[in-house]
């Protein structure tokens, strides 16, 4: 049995009693960081940074030098899949991913192969070791992936998109190759976090970032089902430890009930999504994860602290809630800013 010196995350995600909320936040390892763009430098980009284990676990490692969080996730990207399926990744400054080589046919979709996670993405792996090394229990390791469909709207745009136009077209017009597509990224997901936790990844996350810009009919088909297959896939307990999932589906407040039902331990919130009402609605199944606006972290000392306090009450008592954001850390978000909202949250009295 692996001790931990703070469990305080995972003994949430499983809904049982802790001293206090454990805290961590969504991109904590970023560009809001200096330590963080001095270390891109070094490593030239954003791909070769996540690529040299050495420099990703230092990545990973920076915001825990600054901040009392009770949880480290690998630096990587979910776009790894993508990349070891050799659609061609490049990071530009600004305007986010890109790929040179967009999947826009059948043939292409048909010909794609599962990706080896040791040989491909062993970079993956090995970030996961080091991190476990470095951080010699103090906190526990996420791990994570891309949705099926989130990775698979990245894949057939070819970049970010508003209104993910190509593969909504896909979706009406060819159903069968897009769920053929969804249902190799699935077998390519359930390998890649098996071999994560087997790295030593003690929770994983599951990032369902553009779930929001399917329907309420097609949510269930298109990402949830898929998300459900790799629920399904992974392996729940390693060296005697559970090893809890988190569903993250940004804009998916609508469909919590779906979620709650399909078999992770925890379901991650959005900003537009009450914690109070999500909790009467789906609270007694899974643990609650989120969510405080990053906009919040703007505003002064005393807002912050209104917006903790308020987080806190909207929750309420009992175990199950980890704080985090609603999505990620803004890139321009001052360091004291998040080091403010970490001391004003922990010093909140216990025992609520
Ligand atoms: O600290 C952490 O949270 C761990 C590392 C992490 C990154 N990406 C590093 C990163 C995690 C968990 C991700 C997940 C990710 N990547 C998601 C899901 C979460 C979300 O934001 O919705 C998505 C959609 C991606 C794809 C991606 N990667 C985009 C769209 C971009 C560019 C836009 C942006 O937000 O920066 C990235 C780049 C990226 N991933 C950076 C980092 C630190 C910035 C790269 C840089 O240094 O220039």
């Amino acid at each position: 049995m692996v001790s931990l010196k703070n469990s305080r995350y995972l003994q949430a995600l499983l809904r049982q009693p802790v001293d206090r909320p454990p805290v961590w936040l969504m991109r904590q390892a970023g560009r809001y960081l200096p330590e963080y763009r001095a270390l891109r430098a070094q490593a030239g980009d954003f791909m070769s940074l996540c690529r040299d284990p050495d420099l990703a676990c230092e990545a990973a490692l920076q915001p825990l030098r600054r901040f009392a969080l009770d949880a480290a996730i690998i630096f990587s990207d979910i776009l790894t899949i993508p990349d070891a399926m050799g659609l061609g990744l490049h990071f530009t400054a600004g305007a986010g991913p890109h790929f040179e080589r967009p999947l826009r046919t059948i043939e292409a979709i048909r010909q794609l192969a599962i990706p080896d996670p040791e040989s491909t993405l062993g970079y993956v792996m090995e970030t996961v070791r080091r991190l476990r090394r470095a951080l010699q229990g103090s906190v526990p390791v996420i791990g994570f992936a891309g949705s099926p469909w989130t990775l698979a709207a990245y894949m057939v745009e070819g970049r970010a998109s508003r209104t993910f136009e190509r593969i909504q077209r896909m979706l009406l017009e060819e159903p069968t190759a897009l769920h053929l597509l969804l249902d190799k990224l699935a077998d390519s997901v359930i390998l890649y976090l098996n071999a994560q936790i087997t790295a030593g990844a003690q929770a994983v996350m599951i990032f369902d970032s553009w779930g929001g810009v399917l329907s309420d009919q097609t949510y269930p088909s298109f990402s949830l089902n898929y998300i459900h297959k790799i629920v399904t896939g992974l392996v729940r307990e390693q060296a005697q430890q559970r090893i809890p999932i988190t569903l993250f589906t940004r804009g998916g407040g609508a469909w919590l009930e779906a979620q709650a039902a399909i078999g992770c331990e925890a379901l991650g919130l959005d900003e537009w999504t009450s914690i109070a009402e999500a909790r009467r609605r789906v609270g007694a199944r899974v643990a609650l994860q989120g969510n405080l606006s990053p906009a919040r972290l703007y505003a002064p000392r005393e807002e912050l602290q209104q917006a903790v306090v308020q987080l806190l009450a909207d929750y309420g008592s009992g175990p199950g809630h980890i704080v985090n954001l609603g999505h990620g850390i803004p890139p321009d978000v001052l360091p004291d800013q998040v080091q403010a909202f970490i001391e004003v949250l922990q010093q909140q009295p216990a025992g609520r």
